[in-house]
């Protein structure tokens, strides 16, 4: 194809043509290029970033979201400072050495202040040996200072959608869910220092490829640091369930999820591009097939197993599998040369953040 050759600026249409790609052989040559992309670019290395799912309590009501404040069947959970500490030691001991720490969305003072805490608390214990990534939702410039300077590096954001009546579908109109707030939110995060990751949700009801090369185009031009997207996968227990016979069947939304993987690696050659989890969700190798299309950062689940069940932010998130496990199983799976590197911090070459940080 065309689009695919070396060094070329894509444009919309290009995008757009590469997104739609249907015959095998087609999207065999997308990910193969975007797998060498991304082997010069970022190496040959996976880096890896340990999952806490910290706490389920959350005062947003997206309309996808099976944790969402209005879904009362869920049980509420928050793991105490003591128990993270020992997720955080273990992960240490296995040569973790970057973690994600995720939690609903807060922003009362006691939250804020536990954050703080709970960030200075794990810095000291692991000597300043750990990269941490926030992904706590919107929250206003001071907290994200605050946290900053407590020992976060990173923060997780997603735009969920760059179409603005898509965004508003799929969430409630009560004032709390906007989508300025949202970008005014990913500006804030840039200015107090952090390296930015967002992405978006494939396959919502309603979404056209358009809309996909939009959010590309948007990342781009967002000049973000890594990325998170995957499938959208319907929970029964939140409203946009009602909509599920205007999904692409799980083949489709699998197929378009690996697509904006590699498109977004031939527009973006040294960003970390994380694999989803939810991807495993419409196919058992799912996960795997990413790293096959350009995607460079694995995020195994080290909540306690007893926690995982209450995060279900959609149905069928694997919440057995062991991080080891995983990660011995992706291993397994990797394209050649490929091999997964707990040491690694996984800054992006695209980062200038100074070592000791
Ligand atoms: N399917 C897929 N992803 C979802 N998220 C929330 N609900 C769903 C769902 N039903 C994603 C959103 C959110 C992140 C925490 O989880 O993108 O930002
Ligand atoms: Fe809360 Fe995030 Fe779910 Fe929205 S997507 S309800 S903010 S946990």
């Amino acid at each position: 194809m065309d689009d695919l050759m070396p060094d070329q600026d894509l444009n919309r249409d290009q995008i757009i043509r590469l997104l739609s790609a249907d015959g095998v052989h087609e999207k065999e040559q997308i990910f193969s290029r975007a797998c060498e992309i991304k082997k010069v670019h970022t190496g040959e290395k996976i880096v890896v970033r340990g999952l806490i799912e910290l706490s389920n309590i959350c005062r947003k009501n997206c309309l996808y979201c099976g944790v969402r404040k209005e879904n009362h069947s869920v049980h509420r959970y928050e793991i105490p400072d003591a128990e993270v500490l020992e997720v955080v030691k273990k992960a240490m001991e296995e040569g973790y050495t970057s973690l994600v720490i995720q939690s609903g969305e807060r922003t009362d003072q006691v939250f804020i202040h536990r954050i703080e805490r709970l960030l200075r608390k794990i810095q000291v214990m692991t000597g300043h040996g750990m990269r941490i990534t926030l992904s706590c939702g919107e929250q206003s410039p001071e907290t994200y200072r605050r946290w900053a300077d407590s020992g976060a590096h990173r923060y997780l954001l997603r735009i969920e959608t760059t179409n603005r009546d898509l965004f508003r579908s799929i969430h409630p109109r009560d004032g709390s869910h906007l989508y300025d707030s949202r970008i005014r939110a990913l500006q804030d995060l840039k200015e107090a220092g952090y390296l930015v990751g967002t992405g978006v949700m494939i396959g919502l009801p309603g979404q056209t490829i358009e809309d996909l090369a939009n959010d590309l185009l948007f990342i781009k031009d967002f000049s973000i640091d890594m990325v998170g997207m995957g499938p959208y996968i319907e929970h029964e227990k939140t409203p946009l369930f009602a909509e599920r016979d205007r999904l692409w069947p799980a083949e489709k939304r699998l197929e378009k999820s690996l697509l904006m993987i590699a498109v977004l690696r031939l527009l973006m050659k040294n960003i970390n591009i994380a694999s989803s989890t939810a991807l495993d969700v419409l196919s058992p190798k799912g996960r795997a097939m990413a790293f096959h299309a350009g995607a460079n950062v694995l995020m195994p689940n080290i909540t306690p197993v007893r926690y995982r069940e209450d995060y279900l932010i959609y149905q069928g998130k694997p919440v057995l599998l062991e991080a080891t496990e995983l990660i011995t199983r992706i291993s397994s799976e990797l394209p050649d040369g490929s091999r997964i590197d707990l040491a690694d911090w996984g800054d992006s070459r695209r980062s200038s953040m100074p070592a000791f940080c």
